[in-house]
Protein backbone atom coordinates (compact mmCIF):
# COMPACT_ATOMS: atom_id res chain seq x y z
CA UNK A 1 0.00 0.00 0.00
CA UNK A 2 0.91 3.60 -0.82
CA UNK A 3 2.02 5.12 2.63
CA UNK A 4 -0.71 8.27 2.41
CA UNK A 5 -3.57 5.47 2.17
CA UNK A 6 -2.13 3.29 5.27
CA UNK A 7 -2.02 6.74 7.33
CA UNK A 8 -5.49 7.69 5.96
CA UNK A 9 -7.04 4.20 6.68
CA UNK A 10 -5.57 2.65 9.66
CA UNK A 11 -8.70 2.44 11.94
CA UNK A 12 -9.35 1.47 15.35
CA UNK A 13 -9.74 -3.02 14.42
CA UNK A 14 -11.95 -4.51 17.20
CA UNK A 15 -13.63 -7.33 15.09
CA UNK A 16 -11.54 -10.32 13.45
CA UNK A 17 -12.44 -13.36 11.51
CA UNK A 18 -11.17 -16.70 12.15
CA UNK A 19 -7.80 -15.81 10.00
CA UNK A 20 -4.85 -16.76 11.85
CA UNK A 21 -2.00 -14.28 12.44
CA UNK A 22 0.97 -16.49 11.53
CA UNK A 23 4.32 -15.39 12.79
CA UNK A 24 6.04 -14.45 10.09
CA UNK A 25 3.71 -11.90 8.91
CA UNK A 26 4.09 -10.66 12.89
CA UNK A 27 7.79 -10.95 12.88
CA UNK A 28 7.86 -8.50 9.25
CA UNK A 29 4.75 -6.49 11.18
CA UNK A 30 7.81 -5.83 14.29
CA UNK A 31 10.79 -5.83 11.60
CA UNK A 32 9.29 -2.80 10.02
CA UNK A 33 7.64 -1.69 13.10
CA UNK A 34 11.58 -1.41 15.07
CA UNK A 35 12.34 1.77 13.52
CA UNK A 36 9.93 3.87 15.22
CA UNK A 37 12.04 6.69 17.63
CA UNK A 38 12.11 6.49 21.24
CA UNK A 39 13.79 9.39 23.61
CA UNK A 40 17.90 9.05 23.29
CA UNK A 41 17.09 5.98 21.11
CA UNK A 42 16.90 4.48 24.37
CA UNK A 43 14.48 2.20 23.01
CA UNK A 44 12.83 0.47 26.45
CA UNK A 45 9.87 -1.04 24.40
CA UNK A 46 9.11 -4.90 25.16
CA UNK A 47 6.26 -6.72 23.72
CA UNK A 48 4.69 -9.80 24.77
CA UNK A 49 2.73 -11.69 21.76
CA UNK A 50 0.19 -13.45 23.54
CA UNK A 51 -1.34 -16.05 22.22
CA UNK A 52 -2.77 -18.00 25.33
CA UNK A 53 -7.12 -17.71 25.14
CA UNK A 54 -6.90 -17.97 29.26
CA UNK A 55 -4.44 -15.02 29.25
CA UNK A 56 -6.47 -13.53 26.38
CA UNK A 57 -9.53 -13.29 28.54
CA UNK A 58 -7.80 -12.50 31.79
CA UNK A 59 -6.44 -9.35 30.02
CA UNK A 60 -9.88 -8.49 28.88
CA UNK A 61 -11.38 -9.31 32.02
CA UNK A 62 -8.49 -6.56 33.84
CA UNK A 63 -9.99 -3.88 31.70
CA UNK A 64 -13.53 -4.28 32.75
CA UNK A 65 -13.35 -2.27 35.57
CA UNK A 66 -12.05 0.90 33.79
CA UNK A 67 -14.77 0.13 31.21
CA UNK A 68 -17.21 0.38 33.54
CA UNK A 69 -16.28 3.84 34.60
CA UNK A 70 -15.52 5.34 31.29
CA UNK A 71 -18.83 4.47 30.21
CA UNK A 72 -20.36 6.01 33.21
CA UNK A 73 -18.71 9.07 32.44
CA UNK A 74 -19.50 9.10 29.11
CA UNK A 75 -23.25 8.82 29.60
CA UNK A 76 -23.10 11.52 32.57
CA UNK A 77 -21.99 13.93 29.80
CA UNK A 78 -18.17 13.51 30.89
CA UNK A 79 -14.55 13.40 29.37
CA UNK A 80 -14.02 9.79 30.35
CA UNK A 81 -10.40 9.34 32.98
CA UNK A 82 -9.57 12.92 32.18
CA UNK A 83 -6.70 13.72 34.22
CA UNK A 84 -8.13 17.38 35.19
CA UNK A 85 -11.68 17.55 36.22
CA UNK A 86 -12.79 15.42 38.78
CA UNK A 87 -15.62 12.97 38.13
CA UNK A 88 -18.98 13.66 39.31
CA UNK A 89 -19.88 10.57 38.86
CA UNK A 90 -20.75 8.49 42.46
CA UNK A 91 -19.24 4.86 42.81
CA UNK A 92 -22.64 3.17 43.11
CA UNK A 93 -23.60 4.41 39.55
CA UNK A 94 -20.30 3.76 38.05
CA UNK A 95 -20.35 -0.04 39.86
CA UNK A 96 -23.91 -0.80 38.33
CA UNK A 97 -23.23 0.37 34.89
CA UNK A 98 -23.04 -2.64 32.76
CA UNK A 99 -20.30 -3.36 30.45
CA UNK A 100 -21.34 -4.51 26.61
CA UNK A 101 -19.67 -7.67 25.78
CA UNK A 102 -18.20 -6.08 23.02
CA UNK A 103 -15.69 -4.05 25.21
CA UNK A 104 -13.67 -7.15 26.07
CA UNK A 105 -14.29 -9.61 22.82
CA UNK A 106 -12.07 -7.48 21.23
CA UNK A 107 -9.24 -8.44 23.38
CA UNK A 108 -10.85 -11.90 24.18
CA UNK A 109 -11.11 -13.02 20.36
CA UNK A 110 -8.18 -11.65 18.71
CA UNK A 111 -5.78 -14.40 17.47
CA UNK A 112 -3.00 -12.16 19.13
CA UNK A 113 -2.76 -9.67 21.83
CA UNK A 114 0.51 -7.84 22.29
CA UNK A 115 0.99 -6.80 25.35
CA UNK A 116 3.29 -3.32 24.91
CA UNK A 117 5.09 -2.14 28.41
CA UNK A 118 7.99 0.42 28.27
CA UNK A 119 11.34 0.28 31.19
CA UNK A 120 10.87 3.26 33.27
CA UNK A 121 15.15 3.13 33.92
CA UNK A 122 15.54 4.00 30.85
CA UNK A 123 12.71 6.59 29.65
CA UNK A 124 13.50 10.30 29.49
CA UNK A 125 10.20 11.85 31.03
CA UNK A 126 11.10 15.68 31.10
CA UNK A 127 7.79 16.56 32.38
CA UNK A 128 8.44 14.18 35.48
CA UNK A 129 8.49 17.66 38.07
CA UNK A 130 5.30 19.37 36.38
CA UNK A 131 2.06 19.60 38.67
CA UNK A 132 -0.06 17.99 35.81
CA UNK A 133 0.24 13.92 34.42
CA UNK A 134 2.99 13.05 32.75
CA UNK A 135 2.76 12.63 29.14
CA UNK A 136 6.36 12.62 27.62
CA UNK A 137 7.38 9.63 28.23
CA UNK A 138 4.77 7.42 26.37
CA UNK A 139 6.42 9.27 23.29
CA UNK A 140 9.30 6.88 24.04
CA UNK A 141 6.87 3.73 23.29
CA UNK A 142 3.50 4.96 21.07
CA UNK A 143 5.44 5.61 18.27
CA UNK A 144 6.19 2.00 17.86
CA UNK A 145 2.85 1.07 19.07
CA UNK A 146 1.30 3.06 16.02
CA UNK A 147 3.81 2.06 13.40
CA UNK A 148 2.84 -2.01 14.70
CA UNK A 149 -0.68 -0.71 13.35
CA UNK A 150 0.23 1.08 10.22
CA UNK A 151 2.93 -2.23 9.55
CA UNK A 152 0.08 -4.48 9.99
CA UNK A 153 -2.52 -2.66 7.59
CA UNK A 154 0.06 -2.62 4.80
CA UNK A 155 -0.02 -6.13 5.17
CA UNK A 156 -3.95 -6.44 5.60
CA UNK A 157 -4.23 -7.09 9.17
CA UNK A 158 -5.55 -4.34 12.01
CA UNK A 159 -6.26 -4.04 15.76
CA UNK A 160 -6.86 -1.49 18.02
CA UNK A 161 -4.18 0.59 20.45
CA UNK A 162 -6.75 -0.70 24.07
CA UNK A 163 -5.71 0.81 27.34
CA UNK A 164 -8.56 0.14 30.26
CA UNK A 165 -6.39 -2.72 31.69
CA UNK A 166 -3.56 -0.31 32.59
CA UNK A 167 -6.30 0.68 35.23
CA UNK A 168 -5.51 -2.69 36.76
CA UNK A 169 -1.52 -2.81 35.65
CA UNK A 170 -0.47 -4.36 38.70
CA UNK A 171 -2.23 -7.26 37.40
CA UNK A 172 -1.46 -6.94 34.47
CA UNK A 173 2.29 -7.34 35.54
CA UNK A 174 1.39 -10.02 37.44
CA UNK A 175 -0.82 -12.53 34.86
CA UNK A 176 2.79 -11.89 32.51
CA UNK A 177 5.93 -11.57 34.71
CA UNK A 178 6.21 -8.28 33.72
CA UNK A 179 8.77 -6.40 35.69
CA UNK A 180 7.80 -3.58 38.71
CA UNK A 181 9.89 -0.87 36.28
CA UNK A 182 7.75 -1.31 33.07
CA UNK A 183 4.54 0.72 32.66
CA UNK A 184 2.45 -0.85 30.58
CA UNK A 185 1.52 1.25 27.47
CA UNK A 186 -1.11 -1.09 25.44
CA UNK A 187 -3.06 -4.19 25.10
CA UNK A 188 -3.17 -4.47 21.41
CA UNK A 189 -5.78 -6.88 19.80
CA UNK A 190 -4.59 -8.32 16.33
CA UNK A 191 -5.89 -10.12 13.50
CA UNK A 192 -7.67 -9.81 10.02
CA UNK A 193 -10.97 -6.90 10.29
CA UNK A 194 -13.90 -8.61 9.65
CA UNK A 195 -14.41 -4.86 7.75
CA UNK A 196 -13.13 -2.48 6.47
CA UNK A 197 -13.28 1.24 7.78
CA UNK A 198 -11.78 3.59 4.97
CA UNK A 199 -13.24 7.10 5.96
CA UNK A 200 -11.97 7.98 9.25
CA UNK A 201 -13.76 11.09 10.91
CA UNK A 202 -11.04 13.17 11.95
CA UNK A 203 -10.59 17.06 12.33
CA UNK A 204 -9.25 18.78 9.33
CA UNK A 205 -6.08 20.43 9.36
CA UNK A 206 -7.42 23.81 10.14
CA UNK A 207 -9.13 22.44 12.63
CA UNK A 208 -6.19 22.10 15.28
CA UNK A 209 -3.61 23.78 13.65
CA UNK A 210 -2.81 27.17 13.85
CA UNK A 211 -0.21 29.69 12.86
CA UNK A 212 2.69 31.07 15.53
CA UNK A 213 0.70 30.35 18.67
CA UNK A 214 -2.34 28.57 19.52
CA UNK A 215 -4.93 30.77 19.44
CA UNK A 216 -3.36 31.79 16.07
CA UNK A 217 -5.06 31.91 12.35
CA UNK A 218 -5.94 28.60 11.29
CA UNK A 219 -3.59 26.66 9.02
CA UNK A 220 -5.66 26.37 6.07
CA UNK A 221 -2.62 26.02 3.63
C1 LIG B 1 -4.41 6.16 23.71
C2 LIG B 1 -5.54 5.35 23.14
C3 LIG B 1 -6.27 4.53 23.99
C4 LIG B 1 -7.30 3.74 23.49
N1 LIG B 1 -7.95 2.87 24.33
C5 LIG B 1 -8.91 2.07 23.82
C6 LIG B 1 -9.50 1.06 24.62
O1 LIG B 1 -9.16 0.89 25.80
N2 LIG B 1 -10.46 0.28 24.07
C7 LIG B 1 -10.83 0.43 22.77
O2 LIG B 1 -11.71 -0.32 22.31
N3 LIG B 1 -10.27 1.37 21.97
C8 LIG B 1 -9.32 2.16 22.46
N4 LIG B 1 -8.70 3.09 21.64
C9 LIG B 1 -9.10 3.21 20.25
C10 LIG B 1 -9.83 4.54 19.96
O3 LIG B 1 -11.13 4.49 20.50
C11 LIG B 1 -9.83 4.74 18.45
O4 LIG B 1 -8.51 4.83 18.01
C12 LIG B 1 -10.59 6.00 18.04
O5 LIG B 1 -11.92 5.96 18.48
C13 LIG B 1 -10.56 6.17 16.53
O6 LIG B 1 -11.18 5.06 15.92
P1 LIG B 1 -11.17 4.86 14.34
O7 LIG B 1 -9.74 4.88 13.90
O8 LIG B 1 -11.82 3.54 14.07
O9 LIG B 1 -11.91 6.01 13.73
C14 LIG B 1 -7.65 3.84 22.13
C15 LIG B 1 -6.90 4.67 21.28
C16 LIG B 1 -5.85 5.39 21.77
C17 LIG B 1 -5.02 6.22 20.83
Amino acid sequence: MELDDVMRTTFAAREFTDDPLPDEVLWRIFDNARFAPSGGNRQGAHIIVVRDAGVRHRLAVLGTPAARRYLAQLRAGENPWNPVHPSDVAQEIVDSTEVPETFITSVAKAPVVLVVSVDLEVVAALDQDLDRVGIAAGASVYPLVWNILLAARNEGYGGTITTMAIAREEQVRAVLDIPATHAVAAIMPLGKPTRQLTKLRRRPVAGFVTRERFGGQAFDG
